[in-house]
């Protein structure tokens, strides 16, 4: 076995986290049956404890270990885990008294996720269990979808970080909550709504409750995904200072193009790893974005941008 993945067990197993990539964004990884290593992982990122995580299995066998599965969830996670690989989060009413509380923040729920990347996989085979993972970045700042990106922002705070390029999705899962009828989007993200119902063969709906305080996936705070900079959307013109970035062609001069053919996978791809690269205040005096259509990924890209330029 590649000797820094097992170096990265020894870490996980000492309690330790360390960052992997997944096929969405970078994680931070830890032990999810091991209130240290979760406590870790809240401190390493900043991040409020009532902020609960998402726990990352190799499967379904793992999964049902801790959730409560009936057909038809196990039907979706076998669609989407095994047969597209596309990046959804169920979450399901969780059975383990195995997870640590601080995992679920308390909850009577778990958000899992098998992610479709040899380097996670092989991690959670390894390690031979539940690993919980945020994104690895500091709370509030953009979602790293590089091995550097990590590196600059928390690569100080932790031991090690597996390089594994960039990210093929380039944005967070798509959490959907399957203990409500119809099923709530929690999150929108690396799949789209859209191809969620087409397999259903239902309609499901979006959850807006998250702008009032009780959280349910607090990764909808308002703000959240930030660059230093303040973000500008809906730009079609750049002002005088700003960096700015194009989607599809355009005549405006521009300082990067999310995608020139206006393929949203692409867009999705390219977005933090954009907006990290522009965010430099010594060069800039914003960063401003030219609006991206609403349509199916489009839908998860719009609501990063969206919470990354709120301003309080
Ligand atoms: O693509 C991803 O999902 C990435 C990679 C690393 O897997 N992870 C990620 O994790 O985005 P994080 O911690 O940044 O976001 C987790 C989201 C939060 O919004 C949290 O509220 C929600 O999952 N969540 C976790 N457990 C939940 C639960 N039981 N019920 C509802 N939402 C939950
Ligand atoms: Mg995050």
């Amino acid at each position: 076995m590649d000797k820094l993945l097992l170096q990265a067990v020894e870490y996980l197993k000492q309690g330790d986290v360390i960052s992997a990539p997944t096929d969405t964004v970078y994680g931070l990884f830890g032990d999810a049956t091991n209130d240290n290593a979760i406590k870790k992982i809240y401190e390493v990122k900043g991040r409020p404890s009532h902020n609960p995580l998402i726990v990352h299995v190799n499967g379904i066998d793992m999964a049902s270990k801790i959730a409560e599965f009936n057909n038809e969830a196990e039907c979706i996670a076998d669609y989407f885990w095994n047969i597209v690989k596309k990046p959804l989060t169920i979450v399901l009413k969780s059975t383990s008294n195995n997870i640590s509380k601080y995992v679920t923040a308390g909850l009577s729920t778990v958000a899992l996720r098998c992610p479709y990347n040899n380097i996670a996989i092989d991690l959670i085979n390894a390690f031979n269990g539940p690993l919980a993972a945020p994104s690895a970045n500091t709370s509030n700042r953009i979602s790293p979808t590089s091995y550097s990106m990590v590196k600059n922002d928390i690569g100080d705070k932790i031991p090690l970080i597996l390089d594994g390029g960039d990210c093929i999705v380039g944005i967070e899962s798509t959490i959907i909550d399957l203990t409500r009828k119809p099923y709530v989007i929690l999150r929108p993200g690396g799949v789209s709504k859209e191809d969620i119902e087409v397999f259903l063969k239902t309609s499901i709906v979006f959850d807006n409750q998250n702008d009032n305080d009780t959280v349910i996936a607090p990764g909808m705070l308002k703000k959240h995904y930030s660059p230093i900079l303040p973000l500008r959307i809906n730009a079609t013109t750049p002002c005088v200072g700003e960096a700015f970035i194009a989607f599809g062609k355009t005549d405006c001069n521009y300082d990067a193009n999310l995608s020139t053919n206006s393929n949203l996978y692409e867009a999705a791809r390219n977005l933090f790893i954009t907006l990290s690269r522009l965010d430099n205040p010594s060069k800039y005096t914003g960063i401003a974005i030219m609006p991206i259509p609403n349509i199916g990924i489009g839908v998860g890209i719009n609501d990063r941008i969206k919470r990354a330029a709120y301003k309080e």
